[in-house]
């Protein structure tokens, strides 16, 4: 297997005004090109710190207090705020759960892709850039959704939007939080569906991070489960679904399978 492109270890968070407990500790998984590595487990297990502090975004209120996160050959949290910057819009994407936070609310789509492109010197050709990069979403009218505000479009549209601007720069790196928790069975699907085509054609290793054990199953190559702050458990999808040996993962397993068990019946009667 190639060497991985993201390798996060012993990552530990705690918040800044110091209670007893880190938030996150000694928290180590790695993504390869390609591949889809999955951060499951329950609200508030550290899930969404674990892959904000990749890019060096950890929210205000915690910081990194320990491991170290080694990306394309480079430690990322000896780097610059400038260094991070930079990388982030090209390198490495994220897309977050909820798409309407992430758009300017009085800027129209066109001006967030015209903007996203002059980050990195690249909004010469702006709207021919923004008509690929929507038409690999599955937005075929351009014209119209550049003109249109966030407001105006659906969530299942302005997440594939996002996904737009996310791969803009041919990111190696995909940071997907929760992206299709908000959106409708049909739209969710279609997200992911439209991330791992993504991944394949371009080899972009994506960090995935779900409680929804459906898309685990659907989407992961490896699985980390975390329980509040740590890590219980990290292992292949494969070996996951075979024989989960943490109590939670057995859970979170058995708790998918039954759904499956109720869909496959209840179709099985309908049809
Ligand atoms: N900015 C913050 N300041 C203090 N505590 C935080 C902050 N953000 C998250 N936390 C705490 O860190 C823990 C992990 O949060 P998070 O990574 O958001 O969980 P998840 O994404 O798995 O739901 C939670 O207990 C949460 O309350
Ligand atoms: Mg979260």
């Amino acid at each position: 297997m190639s060497a991985p492109l993201l390798e996060v270890r012993d990552l530990s968070i705690e918040a800044r005004n110091g209670t007893a407990k880190p938030l996150v500790h000694g928290v180590s998984f790695s993504v390869s090109p390609g591949r889809v590595t999955c951060l499951v487990g329950a609200s508030g297990s550290g899930k969404t710190l674990s892959c904000m502090a990749v890019p060096g975004l950890l929210p205000q209120g915690v910081r990194r207090t320990g491991g170290t996160i080694a990306f394309e050959g480079r430690l990322l949290n000896e780097l610059s705020g400038e260094e991070l910057r930079e990388l982030r819009g090209t390198r490495i994407a994220m897309v977050m759960q909820n798409p309407a936070s992430c758009f300017d609310p009085v800027f129209s789509i066109g001006s967030h892709f015209r903007e996203t492109l002059a980050a990195h010197g690249g909004e010469g050709n702006w709207r021919v850039r923004a008509e690929v990069a929507l038409k690999e979403v599955g937005l075929e009218n351009a014209n119209r959704i550049c003109r249109a505000y966030p407001f105006q479009l659906s969530g299942g549209m302005l997440q594939r939007v996002m996904l737009a601007l996310a791969l803009l720069n041919d990111p190696a790196l995909l940071i997907a939080d929760e992206p299709t928790t908000d959106l409708d069975t049909v739209a969710q699907r279609r997200v992911l569906d439209l991330i791992d085509g993504v991944r394949r054609r371009r080899d972009m290793g994506v960090l995935l991070v779900t409680h929804d054990f459906g898309v685990v199953a659907r989407m992961a190559d490896d699985v980390v489960v975390l329980e509040e702050g740590v890590v219980v458990e990290r292992r292949s999808a494969v070996e996951l679904f075979e024989v989960p040996e943490h109590p939670i993962s057995a859970a979170l397993v058995g708790a998918h399978r039954a759904l499956c068990e109720r869909l496959d019946l209840s179709e099985g009667v309908g049809g």
